[in-house]
């Protein structure tokens, strides 16, 4: 709250309304935050991907669209909640086969792009962004060459009821590049520079450093509480 008071000073409040907006803040905390404002609905969490979605249509030319609704939904499969017109989908349903591309830092533009333009009624929308494909040895889908990370997967299943539209994948591989793995052999998060999509304020961001490990960070609090019994 320091600095809300501050931001308050900056634009020329006087001390008495800081001291009032202080004494507000006190008399309502209880040890937590309760001064929350209430913003209606917002269909939004934060952090959410950027997620480069490709696949074949019926003429085997390259479709590919920008997605934030997605996620893991199970050991090997990703779930994307996109809107069945999109070219895109119409092209997974054909082929029954899709890649899902984390977009980078540099790759933003295009990536942007993918989400802009469609192939519904630009049909060379991805041959017009200048980017390569090649097809997967895995499954019948595009994989983007520019992008460094990528899933191949085989369409599972596309489920539709009143409230969402869910396309469900089965990920048959993951395929990388060496400049973004650490020695471990594993993906380095920090030299993935993945985009982050913020659908508050609709901004890309990059995560700069790493806080902490999970199913560790809480370790030493659930021994306390284990010893609370
Ligand atoms: C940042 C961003 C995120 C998006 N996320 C989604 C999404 O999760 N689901 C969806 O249906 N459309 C999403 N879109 C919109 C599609 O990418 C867009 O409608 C695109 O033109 C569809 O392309 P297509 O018709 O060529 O497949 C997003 C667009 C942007 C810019």
């Amino acid at each position: 709250m320091i600095i809300a008071v501050q931001g308050y000073a900056a634009e020329g409040v006087s001390a008495l309304l800081q001291f009032v907006y202080l004494y507000h803040y006190i008399g309502n905390s209880k040890g937590g935050t309760n001064m929350k404002k209430n913003l209606g609905k917002q269909p939004a969490v934060f952090p959410m991907p950027v997620l480069m979605v490709a696949s074949y249509d019926e003429n085997g030319t390259v479709q590919v669209m920008n997605a934030a609704w997605g996620m893991i939904c199970g050991m090997d499969k990703i779930a994307l909640f996109i809107d069945e017109d999109h070219a895109t989908t119409k092209a997974i349903r054909k082929t029954g086969a899709f890649t899902v591309s984390i977009a980078d830092r540099e790759h933003m533009d295009v990536a942007d792009y993918y989400g802009i333009a469609t192939g519904n009624r630009m049909p060379d929308k991805f041959a017009r962004s200048g980017y390569h494909a090649e097809k997967s040895a895995h499954v019948n889908a595009p994989i983007i060459t520019e992008f460094p990370l990528v899933m191949e997967c085989e369409l599972a299943e596309i489920t539709e009821t009143a409230n969402l539209h869910a396309v469900v994948g089965t990920i048959v591989n993951v395929s990388a590049e060496e400049t973004i793995l650490s020695d471990n052999g594993k993906v380095d998060p920090l030299k993935l520079n993945a985009l982050i999509f913020d659908q508050f304020q609709s901004g890309y961001y990059v995560a700069s450093e790493k806080v902490g490990k999970a199913w560790n960070a809480g370790k030493d609090l659930m021994k306390a509480a284990n010893e609370k019994e």
